[in-house]
């Protein structure tokens, strides 16, 4: 019996399958490398020693899944695989809801065949988004987002509530990642976005290799003490090791469960400059832009209900986030 993890050459996907591996779980990958590489897999059995199938398929061909689902026995699935370029998807909403929501029909449908009734969904705090949410952001808040991607995510939930709601077999995790950084400590694994990246992470990293020359700060007018933008991060172990406990406790509690995985505490956009500047020793240049469309003053969770029911949260702090963050852009620029 194996879990399966669809997007697991992504960046979430194979820290979390390295974790499942190094644990003593069977895994299967599939993933269709739209936003990854082969090599992250040969990583994965470099840290783990251990082999896993793996099938280069997409969501949206089923016969691809159904080949998956006949060749191996999935107990449980954990369904990283999706598009997520908040900007791409403004701009390619055809391509961002036929990717995501089909895919996970298509999944939903062939799990069902097979009598697999035991998912772990990846959402986001996006979802979250609405003019009346104010941060903590507690699961129980209305749901709402300010592009196509964060709406499939918002659309995805409610699809995964219904099948829930009409079929007392399945049990489903709604995980809402709030903001995941860094890498895995041994540098073999991280996040390597293609071209500019959108996010503040990947772009700080890329200043401090010289390869952009300054952080344009998106605002440092907002309602916050230092005027720029705050969010939750969290390090991505931290996340893998969050999916294992939802696997845990899927196993008693039938229903949909929607659960921030987040840290609680959030960080303004300096002071995370501040931090990579200490893990790092390179300094960051910054100048001020305007805001950025969609964004929000201040994101952060209520991570109560995880550490309640899950008996997770997460342990690694800012300064170790933007040390592993380092560790890997210096490791992968040096391999390149
Ligand atoms: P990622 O792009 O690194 O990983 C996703 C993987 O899915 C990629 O390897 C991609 O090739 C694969 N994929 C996409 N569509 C596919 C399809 N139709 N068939 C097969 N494979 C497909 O992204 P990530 O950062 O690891 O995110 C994983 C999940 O978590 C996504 O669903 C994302 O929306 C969600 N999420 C991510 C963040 C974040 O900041 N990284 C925050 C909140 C939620
Ligand atoms: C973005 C997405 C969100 C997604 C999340 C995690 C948007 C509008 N939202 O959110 O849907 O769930 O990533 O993948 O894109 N910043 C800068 N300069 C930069 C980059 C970012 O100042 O070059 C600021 C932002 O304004 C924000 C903070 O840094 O205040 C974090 O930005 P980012 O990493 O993009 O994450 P989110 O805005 O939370």
């Amino acid at each position: 019996m194996a879990i399966l993890i669809t997007g697991g050459a992504g960046y979430i996907g194979s820290h979390t399958a390295a974790q499942l591996l190094a644990q003593g779980e069977e895994i299967v990958i599939l993933d269709n490398f739209s936003n990854s590489k082969p090599e992250v897999l040969d990583a994965i059995r470099t840290l783990t020693g251990r082999d896993f199938p793996f099938y280069q398929a997409d969501l949206l061909d089923e016969g691809q899944l159904e080949q998956v689902f006949q060749e191996n026995a999935i107990h449980t699935v954990i369904h990283f695989a999706g598009l997520k370029a908040v900007g791409e998807s403004v701009a390619k909403p055809l391509l961002y809801y036929h990717n995501n929501l089909t895919g996970t029909l298509n999944l939903c449908r062939a799990m069902e065949r097979h009598g697999c009734f035991s998912l772990v969904f990846s959402s986001s705090a996006t979802v979250y988004y609405l003019g009346c949410n104010t941060a903590p952001f507690r699961e129980d808040f209305p749901l709402g987002s300010t592009n196509p991607y964060g709406m499939t995510k918002v659309y995805i939930e409610q699809i995964l509530t219904d099948l829930a709601a009409s079929d007392s077999r399945w049990r489903i995790a709604l995980m809402r990642y709030f903001n995941p950084i860094g890498a895995h400590p041994s540098g073999l694994l991280g996040e390597d976005p293609n071209g500019i990246p959108n996010n503040l992470l990947p772009y700080i990293a890329k200043v401090a290799l010289g390869e952009l020359p300054c952080l344009k700060v998106y605002g440092d007018d907002y309602d916050t003490p230092d005027g720029t933008g705050i969010r939750d991060y969290i390090h991505v172990c931290d996340l893998a090791q969050g999916h294992i406990c939802a696997l845990d406790y899927l196993k008693d509690n039938p229903g949909a469960h929607p659960i921030n995985l987040g840290s609680g505490k959030g960080y303004s956009v300096l002071e995370v400059a501040d931090a990579f500047e200490r893990a790092s020793g390179v300094k960051i240049p910054r100048v001020i832009a305007p805001r950025r469309d969609g964004d929000i003053a201040r994101s952060y969770a209520d991570a109560s209900l995880a550490k309640e029911i899950l008996h997770w949260e997460a342990r690694r702090g800012i300064d170790e986030m933007c040390r592993d963050a380092w560790n890997y852009t210096l490791l992968h620029r040096q391999q390149n």
